[in-house]
């Protein structure tokens, strides 16, 4: 008789995973990059340089600088969050993480109780509500304009939860290039949204691992940048900026906060090579990356945009991606792209269904996230054909199928 290992686990083990199968044909899912625009030549003249000048320090947990991260790595951080977000860091504020979703783990482990309430932009990174929701918190959506999370209806919703007895414990916002809909967050907003946490003495968690990603002109100073007591928790990634298989992301926050954050960080530190090889890579180069890498992004993000209006026509409402690499897309009520998320996983095509990014049933059902950084232009062209053909098979909608309406 084998072994049975289901038994062996604690009660309500996770589901299993599935075993890798490789890409779908059309992957308009996960924040995958622009393989072209990795700098991996750069990357691999700066670690073979710090290998040459200090392998030997990958002797000891933590190099020489102790289980916030490689001394010289978090000073470059600190030095380009100033220069490119306003902020006011140094090396004692930062702690690097693993990818900024352990960033996120790591903050919600010390804020959250279950039954605590989050309070977050009412489409939101699945990533976020998934980890909310394995650990019982709770989690309200606040409503989004142009200029982001909106400060009335979060002062609002706030208000809401405590005359329902909840406890509101946090307000988690994506404010430049917001997850899915690559808004971003006005300057006097970002003062709004502060001012609400202080009248409500809450701490604010801004994820922003997006904000590099801006095609044409600068991103707003960072809401940490513009808070004067110690109550913004910042994340940020090098995942969508150089690309997610690095792994590396990274915490700014105040000592009250960072030391019970590091407190936390049991991992024994975050791979050194990585750390290493993207410290020489921060400063010009970084910048110069950035911009090309946003030239590309700009390109795919039209192709993708084109191909919207030429395949579902005036059935998708979505506006043009000024940054960022998705772009959120709103179907008639007909659709339920839970079910055309199925039926186009099947046939390989891969969408997000807005269900999963959204903190509302009704809200999410008709709309899609679609991924545009990693697919080649023509695959975009050829995938949202594609998915065009089994949106009107399954939904009747667009009301022609895209071979019809091309002729
Ligand atoms: C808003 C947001 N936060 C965090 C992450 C996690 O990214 P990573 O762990 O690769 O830094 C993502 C990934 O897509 C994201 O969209």
């Amino acid at each position: 008789m084998s072994f049975n290992a289901e038994s062996a686990m604690r009660v309500n083990p996770p589901a299993p995973a599935q075993s890798w199968k490789g890409f779908p044909k059309y992957n308009f899912v996960g924040g995958h990059n622009d393989s072209a625009s990795i700098p991996a030549k750069e990357l691999a003249v700066s670690v073979t340089s710090i290998l040459n000048r200090e392998g030997s320090d990958l002797a000891t947990y933590g190099l020489q600088s102790g289980p916030q991260g490689y001394t010289p790595f978090r000073e470059a951080i600190a030095s380009m969050l100033n220069r490119r977000a306003g902020m006011r860091e140094d090396a004692n504020s930062i702690l690097v993480t693993s990818g900024s979703l352990q960033a996120l783990s790591l903050i919600f482990d010390l804020f959250l109780d279950p039954g605590d309430v989050v309070l977050l932009e009412k489409a939101c990174y699945g990533g976020t509500l998934s980890r909310l929701r394995t650990r019982s918190v709770e989690y309200v959506g606040v409503e989004l304009d142009q200029e982001g999370m909106r400060a009335d209806s979060l002062d609002q919703a706030i208000r809401q939860v405590k005359a329902k007895g909840k406890r509101p414990k946090m307000i988690y916002t994506i404010p430049t290039v917001q997850n899915p809909t690559g808004r971003v967050m006005s300057e006097a907003r970002r003062h709004q949204i502060i001012a609400v946490a202080k009248e409500h003495d809450l701490p604010i968690f801004e994820d922003d691992c997006y904000a590099d990603l801006i095609f044409a002109g600068g991103r707003p100073p960072a809401i940490r940048a513009l808070d004067d007591d110690g109550r913004v928790v910042y994340c940020g990634s090098f995942s969508k900026s150089i690309g997610p298989a690095i792994r590396v992301g990274f915490i700014a926050a105040d000592w009250p906060i960072l030391s019970r954050l590091l407190a936390l960080k049991t991992d024994g530190g975050t791979g050194a090579i990585e750390q290493m090889a993207l410290s020489e890579y921060l400063g010009e180069k970084f910048d110069a990356h950035v911009d090309s890498l946003n030239k590309t992004l700009k390109t795919k993000a039209e192709a993708m945009a084109d191909a919207i209006d030429e395949h579902f026509g005036a059935s998708a409402e979505f506006e043009r991606p000024k940054s960022g690499i998705f772009l959120w897309l709103k179907l008639p009520d007909a659709v339920d792209t839970s079910r055309l998320y199925q039926v186009a996983s099947s046939e390989g095509v891969a969408i997000n269904p807005g269900a999963d990014w959204s903190t509302e049933e009704t809200y999410g059902k008709k709309r899609l996230r679609l991924c545009f950084a990693n697919p080649s232009v023509e695959n975009i062209r050829q995938g949202i054909s594609k998915l065009a053909d089994i949106c009107h098979r399954e939904f009747g909608i667009p009301h022609h199928s895209s071979n019809t309406q091309r002729q």
